[in-house]
């Protein structure tokens, strides 16, 4: 119908056009052919008088006119001719044939001759007067008056009218059609696209030849798409925020509850023996575990991780699954076991000696070693093996976490080819120089594309990821619709900045006030009332900028005196990865330098740094953040980092000043935060003392911001637009699948 109208919005205005054209033109045309034929006919009278001029000469000898008369009466049988009169030189008229008006005299003839017009209208209808000189050989014997009929002018041109309109009417409808096929073909074409965009079919299929300069046009049009999408769909729905409910709708609706199984390394709890034999539960200090578990409480499922704790054992059924979260279960932990040596080359080394380092620009040397590969390869294929069978039917929604599985998704498509494998790499990719050092690069490469969909933080790993793929494999590559296609299978890689859980306003109202926080902390730590207080709050590892934070602070002490015997920082460092030299050296490293900063500038036996290398519940976190005057995420490189967002979660009274390193994915997002470059100790003093002195209402303004993109952008989010791109994957293989079988059918 709106077609229809656009339509007719054009046509209207071009049918008044062409009828104005065609009103206006006639009259114009009658006048011009008018003054074509009376050319003509002057013409022919001229023609007419110089023919007769010497019958004439003869004629006029006869005193009685007679003979003139007969040679009138001739002429005047001409068809066109209708009237002749003769004047003779100085005498008014002396012959004319019967037809000539019988009260018009020369002079009349001659004075309509000579009119622009020479028109009169006589018995028989519109003639033409023309009066021309017959000359003899003695000289001029007179003029001619001729009369010739117009009546067939008045047909032509009627018949030429006629014509015009139809050519114009003709013009009209033929113009009037053109248009409306090319428009209905254009609209179908456009409207047809536009809905394949935003079902996303459009990102699968190729689409011809890709071009690389417009991939981030590409990329940005199809986060708008989504966005739109997103909020169509929120208006639909009536929810303003991703939450639980939606995700599990979600679920319903566009997945029919097809099982899903997460594959991570990390455990979401783990059982540890405490020190009087009792069984203590833990939440790791894991961003994968903060942002996966909420989706898995909203999904249920299955996950699949390493049973890491000294309890785990103790705590599973026969099949070594357990009910999650404790006392009020969602879903299943699946637990597998792994040998000392396993746990060794796999995790320590290959993922974390190895990988873990590639991905990071720390500068800190990967290590590759046959054998740690050798046990990636053999752990892998333990999950792969778990995966297929927990799996249910053929085609699970199979979500693998992070770079210690980086050969599942393929492994599982072996078994699975159905399954829909959605890979996501919680860690930055490196550009294809950096990932080249690595020995099997090509076999990680394959063993990644074996997912459907390959998610990254950050459009840039995106654009690494496949250039790396690009470089090191045979594959071809849509940019445009930032697909992967090798050995005929397809993968779509895309961005999905993760997040956390936002918390409810139920849970906000159990917290402590910030004051009651950081009153209770300054109890605990002696931290004075009057100092200001910043916090970091990381694993121990030598990608978060611990070292260049503590050079910071004590630049900060060094430069701006007024903070001496007035500042405290609390750094929590959870241990990780211990077993590791690099991270045992990193770990002394810190610990000298708190103790220099310490000897520097503590005052009455009070610590400025106070290093709390253990780990901390979610609660302990919190209490932190919220009693904080600052927090410091100084990672020199991150994929997104997810401290920063609880801190902004756990600030209601919206209050507190995030410092933010560049190269954090989290950077992006959170424009409000004092950005700083961790490697540039003398800016992030300067941060730090402008965030100690930044006036109330700044730091409302920028955390009030800070708090809205957050809760927009929450964990759910992040969950269900992979999600929603999953479950248009499935519907595009589930139709191309029916589509082969029907083909097959036909032909069998
Ligand atoms: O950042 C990558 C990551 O896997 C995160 O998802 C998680 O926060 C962290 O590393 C956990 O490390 P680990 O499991 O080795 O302690």
């Amino acid at each position: 119908m709106r077609f229809i109208t656009l339509q007719l919005r054009f046509l209207v205005p071009l049918l008044v056009v062409l009828g104005a054209a065609a009103y206006f033109s006639l009259p114009l045309m009658d006048r011009l052919t008018l003054r074509w034929f009376a050319r003509d006919l002057n013409m022919r009278g001229a023609l007419v008088a110089n023919t007769l001029s010497e019958s004439m000469s003869e004629a006029i000898q006869d005193p009685r006119g007679r003979k003139l008369q007969a040679l009138f009466g001739r002429a005047v049988l001409d068809e066109r001719l209708v009237a002749m009169g003769w004047c003779p030189p100085g005498g008014g008229l002396a012959v004319r044939t019967p037809t000539f008006p019988r009260d018009m005299s020369c002079a009349d003839a001659e004075r309509i001759a000579s009119e622009p017009d020479p028109q009169l209208r006589i018995e028989g209808g519109p003639v033409h007067v023309s009066v021309h000189d017959v000359q003899a050989e003695s000289g001029p014997v007179g003029r001619l008056v001729l009369m010739h009929d117009l009546s067939f002018i008045d047909r032509r041109s009627q018949d030429t009218r006629r014509y015009l309109i139809f050519l114009i009417a003709g013009l009209g409808v033929l113009i009037a059609l053109v248009t409306m096929v090319v428009a209905q073909l254009s609209w179908r074409g456009w409207v047809r696209g536009t809905r394949a965009l935003l079902r996303g079919e459009g990102l699968l299929r190729p689409m011809g030849a890709a071009s690389p300069e417009l991939e981030p046009i590409a990329q940005e049009l199809r986060t708008r798409l989504r966005d739109l999408e997103d909020e169509y769909r929120r208006a639909r729905t009536q929810e303003s925020d991703w939450s639980a409910t939606r995700l599990q709708s979600l679920l319903r609706t566009q997945l029919s509850g097809d099982q899903v199984i997460v594959v991570s390394n990390r455990e979401p709890y783990i059982h540890d023996r405490g020190p009087g034999g009792e069984v203590i539960v833990r939440r790791p200090a894991s961003g994968l575990v903060t942002a996966v578990e909420p989706v898995m409480r909203a999904c249920s499922g299955t996950w699949i991780a390493h049973g890491g704790g000294s309890a785990d054992r103790d705590v599973v059924d026969k099949h070594d699954r357990v009910a999650l979260p404790p006392g009020e279960p969602d879903y299943l932990l699946r637990r597998l076991w792994l040998t000392p040596e396993q746990e060794q080359g796999y995790y320590y080394g290959f993922a974390n000696e190895g990988l873990w380092p590639l991905c990071h620009v720390a500068h800190v040397r990967p290590v590759f070693r046959e054998s740690d590969w050798q046990q990636y390869r053999e752990v892998n294929q333990l999950f792969a093996d778990a995966v297929v069978a927990e799996a249910r039917g053929e085609d699970p929604l199979v979500l693998v976490q992070d770079y210690h599985f980086a050969l599942v998704p393929a492994m599982v498509r072996r078994k699975l080819p159905r399954a829909t494998i959605l890979t996501f790499w919680h860690i930055p990719w490196p550009n294809p120089e950096s990932f080249g050092i690595c020995p099997w690069r090509n076999e990680l490469l394959e063993g990644m594309l074996g997912s459907s969909i390959m998610g990254f933080h950050t459009p840039f790993h995106c654009k690494n990821f496949i250039e790396t793929v690009d470089r090191f494999l045979e594959a071809r590559i849509e940019h445009e619709h930032s697909t992967v296609t090798h050995r005929g299978e397809h993968t779509f890689v895309e961005s999905y900045p993760i997040s956390i859980e936002w918390p409810s306003a139920q849970t906000v109202a159990g917290w402590p006030s910030p004051q009651a926080c950081r009153h209770s902390l300054g109890v605990e730590l002696g931290i004075p009332a009057d100092h200001r207080l910043a916090v970091g709050v990381d694993r121990f590892d030598y990608t978060k900028g611990i070292l260049e934070r503590l050079h910071a602070v004590e630049r900060l002490l060094e430069k701006y005196p007024q903070w001496r015997d007035r500042f405290t920082f609390v750094q929590v460092a959870a241990p990780t990865r211990a077993m590791l030299e690099e991270y045992q050296s990193f770990q002394q490293r810190i610990q000298a330098l708190a103790r220099r900063i310490n000897e520097r500038y503590a005052t009455g036996g009070r610590d400025v740094v106070r290093l709390l290398a253990r780990h901390h519940e979610h609660d302990e976190v919190n209490r932190l953040y919220r009693a904080a005057d600052a927090c410091l995420v100084t990672s020199l490189h991150d994929g997104m980092n997810l401290v920063c967002k609880e801190f902004v979660a756990a600030r209601d009274d919206e209050q507190g000043v995030l410092i933010l390193s560049r190269f954090a994915g989290a950077a992006r997002d959170l424009p409000e935060a004092l950005l700083v470059n961790p490697y540039h100790v003398e800016e992030m003093a300067d941060a730090l003392h402008q965030a100690l002195t930044m006036p109330h209402a700044e730091q409302r303004e920028r955390m009030a911001s800070l708090r809205s993109t957050v809760r927009e952008f929450n964990v759910f989010r992040w969950a269900g637009r992979m999600l929603t791109d999953a479950a248009r994957w499935r519907l595009r293989e589930r139709v191309s699948l029916r589509v082969k079988r029907h083909r097959d059918d036909t032909l069998a």
